[in-house]
Parts: structure tokens; sequence; C-alpha cells
């Protein structure tokens, strides 16, 4: 099927994967409003899909094709949506996607995306384009000013990945590391705090990688990025994510015994508990200097919650080497963690490497290390119980009065209370399930 050629009054943007992508899709969606063109309604077919791609682990390009197919099976070319392809999938597989599903009309890559306006003229015309240049800070400048209104909101500092890892596809899709200027990001969340922003989360592949110039001319590193941002009156609430060990500096460290509106929550990936594994994946961290960088952060900041990313199954892992991830998982007592089975990604080392691990044995493993995490998690929660907090409600439950947000340690509470969202309320936890709190309102939020 040829392309949709309709100038599009509706879009819809699908993201999937990591929150990257989420802000990228926001954007996105950005500059469509510029155009004049306006959010499908839920449950309403849009005239504009634009798929979002992740391509760091499942099947994401097979995914693609059959997104693809649901959108324009039974339809005709008018009445099916015009499609563009965006995200790290678009990135990797543009020309081979251009080739195998004609009804696409766009194929932007992550770098690329400010100039979607201008390939949708084009394909209002008929003209199928692909854009997966790889200029990275110019994307920045050309995108319109924020205006979201959400009480959390995202704000990417860093781009790209130099550390190849040898499982992983980022610094393929994503390029090179990038570090967006110190003025431009104090600017831009300035607009999301008077856009209705209380949280915000600066994002990067290695957002502790982030480097700049202050206003004085004098470098900086994240630390002094979170300093500043803090002064902004209305924002309350800074978090960061993901960081990688080794960009790990001392200023950072302290800024979590410093800033009081940075929270108290540290996501940092390990990926294995064992310094082979290690090394085969480029980590450049050992198990044991991965362990003594968390004690440093507890020493500043003893409530600190402690998340991590885990891969089970990597080429030659053997039983005992899978044991020392479990080791270090009853270490660190995580709060939350993410845990995948090793996926093999076309192009990256790991992939051709021998000893691929059979799939059931990475089931299982898989399911031992979550039943720990599980486990962790769970005690964090209960740990919680009768402890008083702040709240920032961020939606309603499903039953009339109930509302969630999120306490400080990036865990989910549930409350009742005629609240409202964007609400800083104080709650008493009085119970800590597997995969949230339940607080009870002590204190409501002041007007
Ligand atoms: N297979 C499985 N997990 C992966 N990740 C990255 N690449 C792969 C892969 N090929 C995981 C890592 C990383 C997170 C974002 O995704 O744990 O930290
Ligand atoms: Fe991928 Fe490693 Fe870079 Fe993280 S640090 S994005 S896992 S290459």
């Amino acid at each position: 099927m040829k392309p949709n050629t309709n100038p599009p009054k509706t879009y819809r943007v699908k993201s999937f994967g990591c929150q990257m992508n989420v802000y990228d899709g926001e954007r996105m969606a950005e500059l469509l409003a510029e155009k004049g063109i306006s959010e499908a309604p839920e449950g309403e077919d849009a005239d504009l899909v634009v798929l979002n791609t992740c391509h760091i682990r499942e099947k994401a390009a097979e995914k693609i094709y059959s997104d693809i197919g649901r959108l324009t099976k039974g339809k005709t070319q008018k009445k099916a949506p015009m499609i563009a392809v965006a995200g790290c999938v678009a990135q990797a597989e543009g020309e081979e996607i251009m080739k195998r599903a004609p009804a696409v009309s766009m194929v932007v890559g992550p770098q690329a995306y400010h100039r979607l306006p201008d390939m949708l003229d084009r394909a209002v015309k008929g003209e199928r384009a692909t854009d997966t240049d790889m200029p990275a800070i110019a994307k920045f400048d050309s995108l319109p000013q924020r205006k979201r209104r959400s009480p959390t909101a995202f704000l990417t500092v860093q781009e790209g990945c130099d550390k190849f890892c040898t499982y992983c596809v980022v610094p393929y899709t994503r390029g090179a590391e990038i570090s967006r200027p110190f003025n431009d990001l104090i600017a831009e969340a300035h607009k999301l705090v008077e856009a209705g922003a209380r949280e915000i989360t600066l994002l990067g592949q290695n957002v502790n990688a982030w480097g700049g110039e202050d206003t004085k001319g004098n470098k900086v590193g994240l630390a002094g990025l979170i300093h500043a941002l803090a002064r902004i009156d209305g924002l309350e609430r800074i978090r960061y994510t993901t960081s990688h060990p080794n960009d790990m500096d001392d200023a950072l460290i302290a800024a979590h015994g410093e800033v009081d509106k940075l929270m108290p929550y540290l996501h940092l990936p390990v990926q294995s508990g064992n310094d082979r594994v290690l090394k085969a994946m480029n980590r450049s961290h050992t198990a044991e200097s991965y362990l003594r960088l968390l004690e440093r952060f507890r020493e500043v900041r003893p409530d600190i919650a402690l998340s991590g990313d885990f891969i089970v199954g990597f080429p030659g892992e053997t039983e005992a080497e899978f044991e020392d991830t479990l080791k270090i998982v009853d270490e660190v007592r995580y709060s939350q963690a993410f845990s995948f089975k090793y996926s093999p990604r076309p192009g990256t080392p790991a992939a051709t490497m021998e000893n691929q691990i059979a799939k059931d044995v990475m089931d299982e493993r898989l399911q031992r290390l979550q039943a720990r995490l599980n486990r962790d998690q769970h005690a964090f929660n209960e740990a919680l119980v009768g402890k008083t907090c702040d709240v920032l409600v961020e939606r309603k439950g499903k039953l009339a009065g109930q509302w969630l947000g999120k306490s400080p340690w990036l865990t989910s509470v549930w409350f009742e209370d005629n609240g409202q969202i964007g609400d800083m309320v104080t709650v008493e936890i009085v119970e800590g399930g597997p995969n949230s709190l339940m607080g009870k309102l002590k204190q409501p939020a002041i007007a």
C-alpha cells in the first residue's frame, strides 16, 4: 500500500522503551502541535501515527512491521493513517523499513526529529523521506519552547554513549556522547517549571558524564548543574538517570548530602556481579569498585534508595558467575531494579561471541534473580511503614477519592483524599506492598 498523503489533522505518538524516548516523543508532539496538528483523543484513530521505537532488547524491528500491519490492515490507502517511524530502530534500519513497509511515509532517527515538520510537508506531496543524520546538538536548537503541563517532567541533558559495552546497541543508534549547554538547560528547566513542573528528571544515556560551562565560564559537571537547578523557585525535586559507575565524581556524591531538592534515589546499573563477565561486557568496573561507590553514597545520604540494571545469560556466563550476581544483590538490597535476559543485538561484539546461553537457562536465571529483587523491593517498602514523607501527586487512582504519587525514593504511594494532580502532600506510610505503598494523609497541600 502507498502511504496516505492527506494532510493530517490529528496525531498519536507511540513511544516504546526508555525515558529518553518518552522525552523525544513529547518533543515530537510539540513540533506537530506547532504545525496545528492536535493529539487524537483517546480511543479515536489518528491521521498521523508516529511509532517511536526502541532497539535495545526485544525483537523490536519485527514489532514495527506488526504495528504497521495493524495500522493498515483492511484499510484503503486513504483510510490508513500516515505513518512515521522514529527512534532507535529507525536509526538502525531506516532503509530496510522503507523497503519492507511501503505504507511508511517518514523514517526519522533520534538526532533528526527536529526536521519532522519538513518531512511532513514532503510526505503530503507524496515524497517518502528518511533522515538518520546524527548532528546531535542541532536538534535541540530547533525545537519549540516547552509547554507541557505536568507536575513531573523529563529534561534531556546528555545524549549518546562512548562506552561500547559489548552487548549494547546504544552507541550505534544514539551516537557519541554530547552534553547540552548549561544555559539552554537552565532556560528549559525554567520553562518547564512555569508550565507547572515541580519535579524534573535529568536524562542521559550517561547522564553523569554531562559536562559544561556555567554562566561564569567555569567548567562544571552534573553536580554543578544540579546545584544551579536547585536555585529555581518552584522546582522542588530533582532526579537524574541513567548513570555509569565510571563517570561518578566526588562532587555528585557530595551533592546528595548537600542539595535537599536532590531526591534520595540512585539508579546505577551494574549488569553483573562477576568480574570476568563485567570484563567481557567491557564495563570497566569491578563488582568491588561498584560496591565501594555505593558505600560512598550511603555515607552522605543514609536513606538513599538504590536501583540497578542486570543482564542474565551474557555469552559464556556460568552458573557460578551468575551466582555472583545474586551475591551482589544480597549485598546491596536494591529498592527496585530492572533485569533482562541477554538479547543479541546485530552489529554488537557480544552477538557473535561463542557460548551463547540457551533460552531455558536464561529464563531460569532471570526467575531466580527477580525473586530476590522482588524480595528486597518488598522489604524496602515494608521498612517505610510508620514513616512520614512528601508525596507529589501524579494522577487519580482507579477508585473514587484515590490518588497516586511518588515518594522521595521513587516508590508509588496511594492515598485517599480529595487531592489534586500536582499537589505536594505529606502522608504517613501505613502499608508496604510488593510494588507500592499505601499512605494516610497527614497534611494536605497548601494551596
Ligand atoms: N540485552 C539485554 N539487556 C540489555 N540492556 C542493554 N542492552 C541489552 C541487551 N543486548 C539493558 C542493560 C541496560 C538497560 C537499559 O538495558 O541492563 O542498562
Ligand atoms: Fe549501552 Fe553501556 Fe552505553 Fe549504557 S553505558 S548505553 S549499557 S554502551
